[in-house]
């Protein structure tokens, strides 16, 4: 028999089917045993009564065990009819039970929101903490987003490429994970921070328009906005504009709460618009949140800050750092400004935002090679170090490339404020903790002598 799910039962009234999954619930009224059974798609009654073969058997069902059941799928009675539940109107009558797995004591509750256990028992336990339905919802959302965004790059002629994930360090800003060579003594591969030279790489190649969801790896102390793995919706064009980079970016986010979020208001369409400056100056913010009303939990305030400086001093390394990356655009041509004066440079970057948050950023790129060299030296590398150092980038482009641009916005970030979550850990299947590890596997971890030999390291104690 093939196995039916709850959401297909009313479909099903008077007929005998099989169901399966975990026992949500149990009630024993003594000459009969409810049982809720819970599947991918809700929950349903199964009523088994002493007259009923299985009746024994059911006696020893517990919560969280994984069952198969046959039975007659039977409208209730009047009175017992559950509002409540999308098979609210039926019940099974057992005719058979299988136990197919049984279960240990859960060590939290999941039929709570979650919020009142110890987070790191959560993450322990991800596999039992994804069961709850608040964070399965999140889950089947999050692909939701996915799929849309997929889909709508897609009908605009977008290709959708995937770009390595052993890699060379970008300069993003952020610390690289490294990976050591086995072949290459003491050599290493970078995780990607972003696929940001690769993406160029692509426009150089002649892909025009590419998208990927993108895993983006980070070496940072995690904190309720950021995680050492982030996922971006990375995008770049060709022959394109900032306008209509934004232009783009807006059309997707507002069809996308329209059909996934329709109960969410946007605040404002077109999106908010500002300067670097105006924000610094009117909200002392690059990420202002511009709700009318910051109590409301369905109003959405997106936001494009742009004209961002190209350059920002960073007291600690005493040298300019470049505000986005190196590879922006910056608003002159004048290389002999841009070396003198660093700090009145803007850029053309943009950074989109919502209630508060950056949940993207992007820029033009810059395709003139004497000026990428001129933002290098001002970020401190000797001219002929930048040859050598992005010799890739240099030579890419000295064989026709077009002039480009993109954006990439966070997915964790986004999905944490359009569902009201308190951080984007909630919106992770698996995330790490504050201090990086991942408890549920138990990393980092340490290896073997033999690994480390092979990869040629020796650890100093
Ligand atoms: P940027 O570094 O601004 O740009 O990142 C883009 C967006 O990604 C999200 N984000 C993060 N989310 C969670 N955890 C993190 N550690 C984290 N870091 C970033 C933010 C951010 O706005 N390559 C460029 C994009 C481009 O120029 O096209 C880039 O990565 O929402």
């Amino acid at each position: 028999m093939k196995r039916v799910l709850n959401k297909e039962l009313n479909k099903h009234i008077g007929k005998s089917v099989k169901l399966c999954g975990w026992v949500n619930s149990r009630r024993d009224h003594g000459k009969i045993i409810f049982i809720d059974l819970r599947d991918r798609t809700g929950l349903s009654q199964i009523v088994f009564t002493s007259k009923c073969e299985p009746c024994g058997l059911s006696e020893k069902l517990r919560p969280e065990w994984v069952i198969e059941i046959t039975g007659e799928v039977k409208k209730r009675p009047k009175g017992m009819i559950n509002p409540k539940l999308e098979t609210g109107k039926v019940e099974i009558k057992a005719e058979n039970l299988k136990i197919l797995s049984e279960a240990k004591t859960l060590p939290f509750a999941i039929d709570t929101s979650g919020f009142e256990i110890n987070e790191e028992k959560r993450l322990k336990h991800r596999y039992l903490d994804l069961r709850r339905g608040r964070m399965a919802n999140n889950l089947r959302i999050r692909q939701k987003v996915i799929h849309f965004m997929r889909d709508f790059l897609i009908k605009q002629e977008f290709t959708e490429i995937e770009t390595p994930i052993l890699t060379k360090s970008t300069p993003e800003g952020a610390r690289d994970f490294l990976v050591p060579s086995r072949t290459g003594s003491g050599q290493f591969f970078a995780l990607p921070q972003s696929p940001q030279q690769y993406k160029q790489f692509l426009m150089v190649a002649g892909i025009e328009k590419y998208f990927q969801i993108a895993r983006c790896l980070r070496d940072e102390d995690p904190r309720g906005d950021r995680q050492a793995e982030h996922t971006q919706l990375d995008v770049e064009m060709s022959f394109t504009s900032q306008e209509e980079i934004l232009n783009l970016t807006e059309e997707l986010y507002t069809n996308l709460v329209k059909k996934i979020f329709p109960d969410k208001k946007i605040a404002k369409t077109p999106f908010f618009r500002m300067t670097y400056k105006e924000a610094m100056g009117k909200y002392k913010s690059d990420k202002p949140d511009l709700r009318k009303n910051k109590k409301d939990p369905n109003e959405l305030a997106f936001a494009f800050i742009t004209d961002f400086p190209m350059f920002e001093y960073k007291k600690g390394d005493k040298k300019w750092g470049a505000m986005h990356h190196p590879f922006t655009m910056p608003q002159t041509r004048d290389i002999k400004e841009i070396k003198k004066s660093p700090k009145d440079i803007l850029a053309y970057q943009y950074d989109f935002v919502l209630n508060g948050y950056e949940i993207g950023g992007g820029s033009l790129r810059t395709i003139d090679l004497d000026i990428l060299t001129a933002v290098f030296e001002v970020l401190g590398h000797k001219k002929e170090d930048i040859k050598k150092n992005f010799k890739n980038y240099f030579e890419a482009f000295s064989y026709g490339v077009p002039p480009h641009g993109g954006i990439a916005p966070g997915i964790d970030r986004f999905l944490s404020v359009v569902l009201n979550e308190p951080n984007i850990r909630e919106v992770i299947a698996f995330p790490k903790t504050g201090d990086n590890r991942d408890l549920m596997m138990g990393v980092p971890s340490e290896v073997t002598q033999e690994q480390l030999k092979e990869l040629h390291i020796k650890i100093a104690k």
